[in-house]
């Protein structure tokens, strides 16, 4: 069945009526729309969540840097629906910007991220999480979800939301989802879009990067990041902007036991992130900068 496309919160909470009257769980999977298999699978956690699925596709102006290209990004709002449709989505909500920024998107109120909002991808884009931060918490106020889902290929994004919920007492269940990758190991995201065939190909050093430290994990986080430099260092067209080793909230890297190995780099004019975890034998937090 095609899912209720909604277009705006009066429409949204009529949708949403029958759902709260009888208290069901609704999940929510916040995207900007550009669905992929990626996306499907955040779809399909939140079945087995909620009674009711709500996908919402806003291409959120506030968490784009001016020098980032906000007019490029990928929206096909009909293929969106199809995917949703395949995935037995019951709402789309796709708002105008004005009906999320009533406001406005500069000078109203935002989220402070805190400290864990200005390292890592937040030493590289300056105020893309209070961005995020912000519109994940306005789309909260406006879903009311039980339940929300987000993939794990965002990383710092999914760590810092689930901050949020728990330092604003927000009530939603957060539920992180396992990357999804293409057969070559390229992590699927709708900035892949914008690679040329060669510049794909060159894509693929992140996920070697990643799949070499992890190979090196029970010798500790100096071997890690060690095998993993080395193969960005190796890669033709690929700019570091940073390999790093955390713990699972992305403070230091414990001596053993769980961490995350993580990535950021350019290809051509197209910035791509991805992770991994990792299970660590010994040493303390390793970061490199590009
Ligand atoms: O991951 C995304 O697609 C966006 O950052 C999100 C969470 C939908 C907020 O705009």
């Amino acid at each position: 069945m095609e899912p209720s496309l909604v277009r705006n919160v009066d429409e949204l909470d009529d949708a949403l009526m029958p759902s709260r009257l009888a208290s069901s769980p609704v999940a929510h999977v916040p995207t900007m729309g550009g669905l992929h298999a990626g996306h499907t699978s955040l779809m399909r956690a939140a079945r087995t969540l909620g009674d009711v699925v709500v996908v919402s596709v806003f291409v959120n102006p506030t968490q784009f840097l001016p020098s980032e290209d906000l007019s490029r990004y990928p929206r096909d709002l009909e293929a969106d629906l199809e995917l949703c449709m395949r995935e037995a989505v019951d709402i789309v909500f796709a708002p105008e910007v004005a009906a999320v920024y009533p406001e406005g998107t500069v000078g109203g109120v935002t989220i402070d991220p805190g400290p864990m909002g200005s390292i890592l991808e937040g030493a590289s884009r300056p105020a893309h999480f209070r961005g995020v931060l912000t519109v994940v918490a306005k789309l909260f106020a406006l879903v009311r979800p039980s339940h929300a889902v987000f993939g794990e290929k965002d990383f710092q994004q999914l760590a810092l939301i689930r901050a949020m919920v728990r330092d604003l007492c927000a009530g939603v269940e957060i539920v992180g989802v396992p990357t999804v990758r293409d057969t070559d190991g390229v992590a699927l995201s709708s900035r892949n879009h914008f690679l040329t065939p060669e510049q794909r190909g060159r894509a693929r050093s992140l996920w070697h990067a990643l799949s070499a430290g992890k190979a090196h994990e029970a010798e500790g986080a100096d071997a890690v990041v060690t095998a993993a430099h080395a193969v960005l260092e190796a890669a033709d067209g690929l700019y570091l902007d940073y390999l790093a080793l955390t713990d699972p909230d992305l403070g230091p890297a414990p001596e053993t036991g769980e961490a995350r190995l993580l990535v950021a780099a350019r290809v051509g004019s197209t910035r791509l992130i991805d992770n991994t975890c990792l299970s660590l034998g010994r040493a303390a937090r390793v970061s490199l900068r590009g």
